[in-house]
């Protein structure tokens, strides 16, 4: 094995994770502010490193998250700075280490699913990791600033603050965001700072991070919506064409939504509004001319279901399904093999059988379509997904599907 003579154990400190960290991202050291919120977030416990003759040489970072799953809220481990020194790469330290988190999570029976944003698409597929969320990138350009119209009621009034005075107010809409939309997860507080987080040094030339708020006309009503964004001032002959990049929204209802947006919008200065947003997002029907904010659709999270058993019934379905599914899970060989998946009045039920198969499929299908934006007839159609019983394909991909798509703009 590659990785002889190399160390698996849980990090004594956070400097010395965020010393290789920062050297396999390319040297760029995180400024000591940044560390600190970010160190906030870490769990020593749960993470890993490996090391040869007292070097470390490779970081994994294991996160314990209430993630919105079709159904409700569920404990997912998230994966995060999966990083290699330059010089010990290619050995299989990454696989040490992705393989060792998943077997120590299925042995402890934590968290069934594990989810991980990457650096580059190609590389998690291999260890069972399927493309779960979809964001789609938008710059919409000042002549397509025109919204259809939607509501009877006028917009919200909106106000602009300094996210430190509304810390509170993000922190409560953003609460019921998992509920809403699988993917997003629950913020702690100190998930909360690491959201908010806006040093000089990481700003990349933009102004400080501003916050909008959706004020409930009400007296003493609370805001209803609010939208974090920044904007780079940039002049095209002589005329400001600013961007503003929304860093994240979020809203109650679709009122306070729409207004959030018009007030974006209509920024004096702004030339571009420039967000990633969920596929399905609200603004694509909002906006009068769509195409020319010149919509382009790239992976988000990738998901992995490390328990099955317990992965599948934890979900819900958007329609009743009786089926037999034949996975193949080299990695996780608990995974392999023939189960029934079914559904009734009482929820879902997974168990090992003899039956026939209706579908055969590997782990990375399957945590593909776990969150329900994946459709089951895609992977299907491109022979990722094969189908022994006629009708089986098209009945796991209508009760697999979730209406909102999901989405997950906390990076981790
Ligand atoms: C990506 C990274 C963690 C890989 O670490 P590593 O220890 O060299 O990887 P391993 O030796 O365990 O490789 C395991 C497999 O992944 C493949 N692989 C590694 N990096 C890859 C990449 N960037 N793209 C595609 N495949 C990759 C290897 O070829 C190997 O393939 P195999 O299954 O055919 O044997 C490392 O290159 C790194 O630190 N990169 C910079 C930080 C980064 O991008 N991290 C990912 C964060 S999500």
């Amino acid at each position: 094995m590659r990785t002889e003579g190399y160390e698996f154990a849980a990090p004594d400190s956070w400097d010395r994770f965020a010393d290789v960290v920062a050297l396999a991202y390319g040297g760029y050291d995180a400024a000591p502010a940044y560390r600190t919120v970010v160190a906030e977030v870490f769990e020593p416990k749960r993470s890993l490193l490996a090391h040869r003759d007292g070097r470390t040489c490779a970081t994994l970072a294991l996160y314990s998250l209430d993630m919105g799953v079709p159904g409700g809220r569920r404990p997912i481990a998230g994966i995060g700075y999966v990083s290699v020194d330059p010089t010990h790469r290619r050995r299989g330290l990454m696989r040490g280490l992705i393989l060792r988190t998943l077997a120590g999570l299925y042995e402890r029976g934590e968290e069934p699913v594990a989810a991980l944003h990457t650096t580059e698409p190609g590389i998690y597929g291999r260890f069972g990791f399927g493309g779960a969320t979809r964001a789609v990138h938008l710059e919409i350009p000042r002549h397509a600033r025109e919204m259809t119209p939607s509501h009877a009621e006028p917009p919200l009034p909106v106000r602009v603050a300094d996210p430190a005075d509304c810390v509170a107010h993000i922190a409560r809409i953003h609460e019921g965001a998992p509920e809403r939309r699988p993917g997003t997860f629950h913020r702690d507080d100190a998930w909360t700072r690491r959201a908010l987080t806006d040093l000089p040094e990481r700003r990349g030339g933009a102004g400080r991070l501003l916050c909008m708020l959706a004020e409930d006309p009400g007296e003493g009503g609370l805001p209803r919506g609010y939208a974090l964004y920044a904007l780079t001032a940039r002049w095209v002959d002589s005329y400001p064409r600013y961007d503003v990049h929304v860093r994240e929204l979020f809203a109650e209802d679709s009122l306070a939504y729409a207004s959030l947006w018009r007030a974006l919008l209509d920024i004096d200065l702004a030339g571009t509004v420039i967000a990633d947003r969920p596929v399905d997002d609200p603004i694509l029907a909002l906006l009068a001319d769509p195409r020319s904010a010149v919509p382009v659709v790239r992976d988000q999270l990738y998901t992995r279901l490390v328990d099955l058993e317990r992965a599948l019934p934890q979900r819900a379905y958007a329609a009743e399904i009786d089926v037999v599914i034949d996975v193949a899970d080299a990695d996780c060989p608990w995974n392999q093999g023939r189960w029934r998946l079914h559904t009734g009045a009482d929820g879902a039920a997974c168990a090992r059988t003899g039956a026939a198969a209706d579908l055969s499929l590997s782990a990375r299908e399957l945590g593909a379509v776990y969150l329900g934006g994946t459709s089951l007839a895609q992977l299907a159609a491109a022979g990722r997904v094969i189908e022994h019983r006629a009708g089986a394909v098209r009945a796991a991909t209508r009760a697999f599907h979730h209406d909102p798509a999901p989405f997950c703009p906390t990076v981790f």
